[in-house]
């Protein structure tokens, strides 16, 4: 075969450089434009896992490679004059001019026609190539000439950063944090090679104006950085080697996907390889890694096809399907942990103290949890557990197990929960006539004897027409109120649990069959007259909701106002106002559901009246020491509709009526909704509520292990995490849970204690017969 690659960095060369060494019969070029030791970058990390992959594949570069590497495994966090370290995170750095070097060598060495000092203007060129490998980075021009069969998906993120180097030599991967007076800047900082380490500026795009370094040049811009970070320099110079760069050497990081890897232009194939396909930011540094993974796919998909010209079809549509699922998971965390540098000043930076600000950093990819940092650096958790803990009021001596996280206690007003786990409102469709019955003593009493700390009730609803279907119950009437009663006596007589009680009603989406009948689904008969902000259906089929008038607000207030009082004498510990999913007061906060014209409509104050009119109604006769949370869509996933910065700005007019916690769920609101799920993939809204705007919130969607909880709570992501359907299928889930995290934190029920120690031999014997499982 005839293989070109335009673009000389790591992806082209190492395919070039694979092809010809599985077979010298291939004729294989790279055209490069700069010359061989130019290069823009310093120093790139990569894994050691990257390393056995090359290996496998060709054994001299890896070897020359590894020769050439600096290993360490300190990470340094350097924040407000703390210098905090932990171990155990094994990273290597070369010199980007010292790997393509590398592969410079092994490419000449193997046979690899190498052109430098060539600018190619257009696939075009090269008519006798049977393959073209668009190598060419993230602006790779063939990318955009074919841009149509391509799609590519190119987001420009906002924060700015500056690539530089200096001569210090650093023991750990430092990051440090300077707050100036127009916000936070971050150095991410890495020694490659002896004497030189990468030293990575960052700010928000709001910072680097209001510093005027937009009009910097180079020189400006590194003695400001030189300044900034004279203490972590200790006396170093900063230098750049992007002296060819155009305008401002602060760059804002380009984010691509693409929908398409390869095209035939008519004459040859064309792939597109490595950045020029997909990005991954510098934060989790893995840029290199996938563009070297592309090509060792490439190539092994020949190995496995066939290395002829009518093969390439089949093996660039494997290459595809293999890498385009490995890549989104890197991105996916490289996403995350870009995003945590692109909020960290407005977030984290001034909010969190030290230790918890660490421990935010070191999980910021959401792919390091709380049981991958004891496997990295077991010492180091167990010092932040307990300082954790201690925060949390329990006096902890050295010699004492620790408490995780999640079984801290928490106080909000006068309601002490005993530990972060909540059971989150359900739906069951059990009652009659709105009433509790044995089934709803059974249900939530067994979960309560099951070690969470709040056990919700499902959504109650404040009248008959309240009711999303007809199995739903309600606390409109004295029957019901009593029938309540003895739930909360049992939680509150026979476990730990506190109670919690949501009130909601169902607007537009209420009149519907029980869930197994036909979930939202119109009642076949006997229907009733439904209401909403304005008269939009939720399903094509079902009923119309008539727009409030003002009687019905003064009507639907009261009912709150009634089932609060009852839910109050009940004994109810916490009180939720059921305001996502779409049902009546959700239907007021999106503009999707919301089209009034008077002023409970319009701007987010205008959406959020009502609800909060509620809210104010319900405070009012709720007692004092006792909190109210708030249910919330953070996102509806759809078209127009609320964004997490939308419910953020609900979050803080709630806030400012005297809400104690805000329930970050999502969707539900309308009917073709695109979710993106994912573990904990709501988890994002309770982060940005709580440490934006400044008030507790519940996490809750697919977290599913002790694992994600104890790493939101320490995180300071959450301050408690709902758990829903693992309690459907687990009512003792954080008894369980416990049990498979090694701590006894959490009573047994003293009528169950004879299974505890059964339970967790058997647990430990299972996991001493599993093979251990290295750190990732
Ligand atoms: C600030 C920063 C820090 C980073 N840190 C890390 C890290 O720590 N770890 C990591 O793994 N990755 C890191 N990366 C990412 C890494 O640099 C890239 O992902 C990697 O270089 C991609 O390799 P590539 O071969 O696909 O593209 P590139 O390395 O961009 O190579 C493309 C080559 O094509 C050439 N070219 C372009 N157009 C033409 C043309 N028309 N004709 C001829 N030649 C052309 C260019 O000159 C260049 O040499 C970092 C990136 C940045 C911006
Ligand atoms: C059967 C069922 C019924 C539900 N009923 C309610 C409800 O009454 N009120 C509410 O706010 N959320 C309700 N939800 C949503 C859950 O409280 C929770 O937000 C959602 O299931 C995501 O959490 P999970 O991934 O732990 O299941 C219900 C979920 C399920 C599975």
């Amino acid at each position: 075969m005839r293989i070109v690659c335009i673009g000389g960095g790591p992806a082209g060369l190492y395919f070039a450089l694979l092809m010809k060494q599985a077979n010298p019969e291939h004729h294989v070029s790279v055209i490069e434009r700069n010359r061989p030791y130019d290069t823009f970058g310093w120093g790139v990390v990569f894994s050691d896992a990257t390393m056995d992959t090359m290996r496998a594949f060709d054994v001299k570069t890896a070897d020359q490679i590894e020769v050439a590497f600096n290993h360490w495994d300190d990470i340094e966090v350097r924040i407000k004059g703390r210098r905090m370290r932990t171990s155990g995170h094994g990273f290597v750095g070369i010199g980007r001019k010292k790997l393509l070097n590398i592969l410079q060598a092994r490419c000449e060495e193997l046979g690899v026609e190498l052109v430098f000092d060539r600018e190619v203007e257009s696939d075009q060129e090269f008519p006798e190539s049977d393959l073209i490998i668009a190598s060419d980075g993230v602006n790779s021009r063939i990318r955009s000439k074919y841009a149509v069969a391509f799609r590519p998906n190119l987001i420009d993120r906002p924060n700015r950063y500056i690539w530089l180097g200096t001569r210090k030599s650093y023991d750990a991967f430092t990051f440090d944090f300077r707050r100036t007076a127009h916000g936070w800047f971050q150095a991410h900082i890495y020694k490659f090679d002896q004497d030189t380490s990468t030293f990575i500026v960052e700010t928000t795009e709001q910072a680097f104006l209001a510093h005027g370094l937009e009009q910097a040049s180079q020189d400006d811009s590194i003695a400001f950085c030189e300044e900034l970070f004279a203490e972590v320099l200790d006396g170093a110079k900063l230098m750049t080697n992007a002296r060819h760069l155009r305008g401002s050497a602060w760059l804002n990081f380009s984010q691509l996907t693409c929908g398409q890897w390869s095209h035939f232009n008519g004459t040859s194939h064309v792939a597109l390889m490595g950045d020029a396909v997909h990005t991954a930011h510098f934060a989790i540094g893995s840029g290199t890694k996938l563009a070297l993974e592309d090509a060792i796919e490439l190539s092994r998909q020949f190995r496995c096809l066939g290395d002829t010209k009518e093969n390439i079809p089949a093996v660039l549509a494997a290459y595809q399907e293999i890498r385009a699922v490995e890549v989104m998971r890197i991105q996916n965390a490289a996403r995350n942990a870009m995003e945590w540098f692109e909020v960290v000043g407005n977030r984290y930076a001034d909010t969190l103290e030290p230790e918890q600000f660490m421990y935010s950093l070191l999980t910021r990819s959401q792919r390091i949890s709380h049981e991958n940092l004891r496997l990295r650096d077991k010492s180091w958790l167990e010092n932040y557990e307990r300082w954790f803990a201690a925060r949390c009021g329990v006096a902890i001596d050295t010699d004492a197990p620790v408490v995780p996280p999640m079984f801290t206690p928490y106080t909000i007003r006068g309601v002490t929960l005993e530990n972060r786990i909540v059971v989150s409102p359900m739906a069951m469709y059990s009652a009659r006539d709105g009433v509790p019955n044995d089934f709803h003593l059974v249900h939530l009493g067994s979960r309560a004897l099951g070690g969470a700390g709040l056990v919700y009730g499902e959504m109650t609803c404040v009248s008959p027409e309240a009711r999303i279907t007809p199995g739903c119950l309600g606390l409109w009437n004295d029957e019901q109120a009593v029938a309540w009663k003895r739930i909360v006596d049992f939680i509150h007589q026979m476990t730990p649990a506190k109670a919690g009680l949501q009130l909601g009603h169902a607007g537009r989406k209420g009149s519907t069959r029980l869930a197994w009948e036909g979930i939202d689904q119109p009642l076949e008969a006997d229907n009733w007259p439904l209401i909403s902000a304005s008269p939009v259906r939720y399903l094509s089929n079902g009923q119309l909701p008539r727009e409030m008038t003002l009687d019905d607000f003064n009507q639907v207030t009261a009912d709150f106002v009634a089932a609060a009082r009852r839910g109050a004498q009940a004994g109810f510990d916490v009180l939720e106002l059921h305001c996502a999913h779409g049902y009546l007061l959700s239907s007021f906060l999106s503009p999707l559901t919301n089209q009034r014209t008077d002023r409970y409509g319009g701007s987010h104050r205008n959406r959020a009246r009502f609800p909060i009119e509620v809210f104010l109604a319900i405070r009012a006769v709720w007692p004092q020491d006792r909190p109210i949370s708030v249910r919330l869509s953070c996102h509806d996933w759809a078209e127009g509709g609320n964004t997490p910065e939308d419910a953020a700005i609900f979050a803080r007019l709630f806030k400012e009526a005297g809400a104690d916690l805000v329930d970050c769920s999502s969707g539900q609101v309308w009917n073709n909704d695109k979710p993106v799920y994912g573990r904990l993939y709501q988890t994002p809204f309770a982060d940005k509520i709580r440490n934006e705007v400044g008030i507790a919130t519940v996490a809750v969607g697919a977290i599913f292990e002790a694992d994600h909880v104890n790493s939101i709570i320490a995180a300071g992501r959450a301050d408690l995490c709902a758990v829903a359907r693992p309690h459907l299928a687990d009512a003792a889930w954080t008894l369980h849970e416990a049990a498979k995290i090694g701590t006894n934190s959490v009573p047994w029920p003293k009528q169950y204690l004879a299974a505890r120690s059964q339970y967790e031999t058997n647990l430990a014997r299972d996991a001493a017969a599993r093979p251990k499982s290295p750190a990732p």
